[in-house]
């Protein structure tokens, strides 16, 4: 394991492995434990689109290990002015330990790793956000002790969260239910390697445009954005269609009982989601954004340091 591109990438046995160790290093981080992995080293990020989450935990993250980050606007960078992938990658991996990018397409994080020569970690492109994904994951370890057998339902756009949730769960044997509007639906080759990874794990995929047959009986329940990073002209139009798979609490309430609420933040109350809802009881919004810092610690040691 080198590079962290999608969940696609990695076995069932690695992700549950840096799940385990990044409750370890959470419950050290709140202890006051020092565990500095990754002393002397830096982490480069680089960024083509806006991020609060992901910037800020995996520069703390990396403070936290005893190394540093490296903000990289891509527009400062001379990538934005055209410099191709191959010679970043090459020059950028001459002086920095790991690079973190968040970008548009997928194809160039599959480069970078391709040129490169140290290990890369996808932060959001269009296609896939794996990092949430592992967050995600503690968090609903944390609140219901398991993943495998549970069912998560996601209502809304069949979009990079959407996909990442589909590999994640077809490798941890979680059941996952997709809610979309008709022309909305996930990627067909992302369904298809997720229904192979779900057929050795017994997860069972539902992927339907009823927002109720999605969320029935669902121990955690997800949300985004229905307006993703450079889709901000098809808002108008996009609010008309997604209304009706907005999670308010009559939706909410044909979820089991005690089901969490998830988002990956940036939320739109009104929208993807009513305000009794993601600010209601059983809403874990803070707390699956404070494990985004730990669930990348953890990716973090595991692709950079020798240790592990
Ligand atoms: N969830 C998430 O990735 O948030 P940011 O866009 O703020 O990084
Ligand atoms: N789907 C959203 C996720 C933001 C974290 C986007 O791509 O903008």
């Amino acid at each position: 394991m080198k590079h962290l591109l999608t969940l696609h990438d990695w076995s069932t046995e690695e992700i549950l492995d840096t799940l385990a160790l990044a409750k370890k290093l959470k419950e050290e981080q709140k202890k006051g434990i020092p565990h500095p992995h990754l002393k002397g080293k830096t982490l480069g990020m680089i960024f083509s689109k806006s991020s609060t989450r992901t910037r800020v935990s995996f520069e703390v993250g990396m403070y936290q290990l005893g190394g540093s980050a490296l903000f990289l606007n891509s527009n400062d960078i001379q990538l934005g002015r055209g410099e191709s992938i191959y010679d970043t990658a090459n020059v950028l991996s001459r002086f920095l330990d790991g690079i973190m990018i968040r970008t548009y397409k997928q194809s160039d994080v599959e480069d970078l790793a391709k040129y490169g020569s140290i290990p890369i970690i996808n932060g959001l492109t269009d296609l896939v956000h794996p990092c949430q994904i592992l967050a995600d994951f503690q968090t609903v370890l944390e609140k219901k002790g398991a993943l495998k057998g549970l069912k998560m339902a996601f209502i809304g756009d069949g979009n990079n969260i959407a996909h990442s949730l589909l590999y994640g769960c077809a490798k941890v044997g979680m059941d996952v239910s997709i809610a979309t509007p008709k022309g909305y639906e996930c990627n067909a080759e992302v369904v298809k390697n997720a229904l192979a990874d779900a057929e050795k794990t017994g997860a069972n995929i539902v992927l339907t445009h009823s927002p109720e047959e999605a969320i029935a009986g669902a121990d955690a329940v997800y949300a985004d954005t229905w307006i993703s990073m450079g889709q901000e002209s098809e808002k108008e139009e996009k609010v008309k269609i997604f209304m009706p798979y907005q999670i308010n609490q009559e939706l909410f309430s044909k979820a089991k009982k005690d089901a969490i609420f998830l988002h990956c933040l940036p939320a739109y109350r009104g929208y993807e989601v009513t305000e009794d809802v993601i600010d209601g009881p059983n809403s874990v919004i803070f707390d699956e954004a404070e494990n985004r810092l730990h669930a990348q610690k953890a990716v973090m040691v595991r692709l950079m340091s020798q240790e592990a």
